[in-house]
């Protein structure tokens, strides 16, 4: 388990990030810049994800989380919907050998029970065969929410403790939460310009530096992600304390 940034000062806060967590927007706009359809810039997106994992792997990030795809992009209109369904399936049986040439260990976070059996088999079978690897974390966000994390993570504690019913609190919560098996996010990026969570991980950014910019993602890369390590560097996280007591005089 991972210490709590509510329950405890997290002790050691280093220069880069230990775990980055991405809102990859702007896919769409990008397309529509070039006269081409947006599932064209969903295509370049997995381009820009593939660059940016290869540079939180050289640049030391221990754990990236991508918003891939929201409980409410369901409303989508049905023909984007099911390209992105079929591109998580394209690229989840194509990426897997670079995978485990990279060491990456791969978990799928979010709500599985409207994926298709055979998007759900490929998960599973994807996540057991990194299960082993010692790099780096790579979580995506499929139908997850961040309002249906809780709930879910609040059903699955009462279903196995029901005498929590009458009292809980946050340590008895936190590992049913979906990402458990992680830190919270130290940095969060959201590209595409907009100054949104979107129901991405609500529980969990509650300390961590958020980070925006313009780019739009098919545009992020190794240098955009550089200016955001180069920005998180330079904040004081304090966790409630005052400046004094981050940095004691020598
Ligand atoms: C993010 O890009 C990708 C997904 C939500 C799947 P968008 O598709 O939201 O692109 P914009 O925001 O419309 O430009
Ligand atoms: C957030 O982007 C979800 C993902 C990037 C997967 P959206 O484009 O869906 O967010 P809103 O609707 O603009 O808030
Ligand atoms: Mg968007």
């Amino acid at each position: 388990m991972f210490k709590s940034s509510t329950e405890a000062v997290p002790d050691q806060v280093k220069d880069v990030p230990r775990h980055v967590a991405v809102i990859m927007d702007g896919n769409g706009r990008w397309a529509k810049q070039r006269f081409m359809p947006r599932i064209f810039g969903h295509k370049r997106g997995v381009d820009a994800l593939r660059e940016t994992i290869k540079a939180c792997d050289a640049l030391g990030v221990e754990f990236l989380t991508v918003f891939a795809f929201s409980s409410e992009n369901w409303r989508r209109p049905p023909d984007e919907v099911t390209f992105l369904m079929g591109l998580f399936i394209k690229v989840l049986g194509s990426e897997i050998e670079r995978m485990h040439a990279n060491q990456i260990r791969l978990r799928i976070v979010g709500n599985r029970s409207r994926f298709t059996p055979d998007l759900l088999a490929l998960i599973e079978a994807a996540e057991a065969s990194t299960a082993g690897n010692t790099g780096l974390t790579l979580s995506v966000a499929v139908d997850y929410g961040g309002r249906w994390d809780v709930i879910q993570a609040t059903q699955a504690m009462l279903a196995d403790h029901p005498d929590l019913a009458q009292s809980f609190d946050e340590a008895d919560l936190a590992p049913y939460l979906a990402m458990s098996y992680a830190p919270e996010p130290d940095l969060f990026i959201r590209t595409g310009g907009e100054q949104r969570i979107s129901n991405f991980l609500l529980w969990q950014l509650a300390y961590t530096e958020l980070y925006f910019t313009d780019l739009l993602w098919p545009d992020f890369g190794r240098p955009a992600l550089e200016a955001a390590i180069d920005w998180y560097a330079g904040r004081e996280r304090r966790f409630g304390r005052i400046s004094e007591q981050v940095k004691p005089a020598s």
